[in-house]
């Protein structure tokens, strides 16, 4: 055995017991460094006599590529066994409390759909969800909207196919037909989520948010209807007193049917809610038509109640002081570093809403 191939023996055998990368990397360079033993051995070439050099430089490639190959077969499995054996030794306990919460806010819409949702839980109400992408019936047939009433319209309504019958909801109406439709009366929900219509400046994006309400049951009247708002208002803005009237407005699935505005009053450009002379309007509201109860199988004499629909993106804009709804949803990082919300502290009414 020459010289040579000793020393291939040798650092064949070191590559087979190699334990990790760093090893290995120390290998590589005592083989195909500069100084390596490959170059080592080429550089004898040149003593040789002209008709061995060939053969010689033949031998050399031939172990080069051999030790080529044994090498980088091992490094790939240390290199999975590394990747394996940090998977299998690096765990994170889930249960630790967080120690520094600095990144990670929660959005002023979910942030208030979560107190709207705790406001109406110490009332009674349940919650309800329905999709996005509703078909026409549910959105506007059920909710006794006539064929050319101007809601359908392209200009208004985002429609999914050619022949309308697909669209994203304009409103959160129709999970009260899903609900009515699924269950036995009574009812006593409410639905927050994503509503799409074609309209877009300071006060209207194409994609907003409402909450939906709706009860229903044996004797319910007007008189529920406001004593509900009148609770929801206080405890939403924080605040003992609430100016509040209702209008008398039009909506196909209510009759009647009221807009319903919050009294306020200016104070160095900002909102004090319950005082002064000055109306917002912040929801539709009315008692359910009795031709939605019979498009939904709710027998329309035994039953009747009221529905209402908030503008949730509306209440957030005034409570928390945010006077353009676009940046809601501009994804901006500063913006809801400012206007964000901790995430571990939950509004409920007994700890307060919006410390
Ligand atoms: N769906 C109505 C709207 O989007 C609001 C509403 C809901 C009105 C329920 C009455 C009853 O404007």
């Amino acid at each position: 055995m020459t010289e040579f191939e000793k020393k291939i023996f040798e650092v064949k055998e070191k590559i087979k017991n190699s334990k990790n990368l760093s090893e290995l990397t120390k290998i590589s360079s005592e083989i195909f460094s500069k100084n390596g033993i490959i170059n080592l051995e080429f550089k004898k070439l040149g003593s040789l006599p002209p008709d061995e050099r060939k053969n010689f430089a033949a031998n050399i490639n031939s172990v080069k590529k051999d030790l080529s190959e044994i090498f980088s077969k091992k490094s790939n499995e240390v290199l999975d066994k590394e990747i394996i054996d940090k998977v299998n030794n690096e765990k994170i306990d889930i249960t630790l409390p967080e120690k520094d919460f600095k990144i990670g806010k929660v959005h002023p819409v979910s942030q208030v759909i979560d107190e709207i949702s705790s406001i109406f839980s110490e009332i009674g109400f349940t919650v309800e969800e329905g999709p996005d992408v509703e078909n026409d019936y549910n959105n506007f047939t059920a909710l006794n909207t006539p064929e050319n009433h101007p809601a359908k319209d392209m200009h208004d309504t985002f429609y999914l196919d050619q022949d309308m019958k697909t669209l994203l909801r304009t409103h959160t109406s129709p999970v009260q037909v899903r609900t009515m439709l699924k269950d036995k009366p009574p009812f006593k929900i409410i639905a927050p989520g994503r509503t799409y219509r074609s309209d877009s400046d300071q006060t209207h994006t194409p994609m907003f948010h409402q909450l939906e309400g709706l009860h229903i049951d044996k004797n319910i009247n007007m008189g529920h209807l406001k004593g509900c708002l009148n609770y929801f208002i206080k405890e939403f803005f924080e605040v003992d007193k609430i100016k509040m009237r209702f209008r008398p407005s039009h909506f196909p699935f209510t009759e009647p049917s009221a807009e319903v505005d919050i009294g306020y009053r200016l104070e160095n450009n900002k909102i004090i809610i319950g005082e002064g002379n000055k109306w917002l309007e912040i929801l539709g509201c009315g008692m359910v038509h009795p031709n939605v109860l019979k498009n939904c199988k709710v027998d329309h004499k035994k039953f009747q109640g009221f529905a209402f629909g908030i503008g949730i993106d509306r209440l957030a804009m005034l409570k928390y002081g945010i006077n353009d709804l676009r940046s809601f949803f501009e994804c901006d990082y500063r913006w809801l570093n400012h206007y964000g919300f901790d995430p571990l502290d939950v509004p409920t009414n007994y700890r307060g809403l919006s410390r």
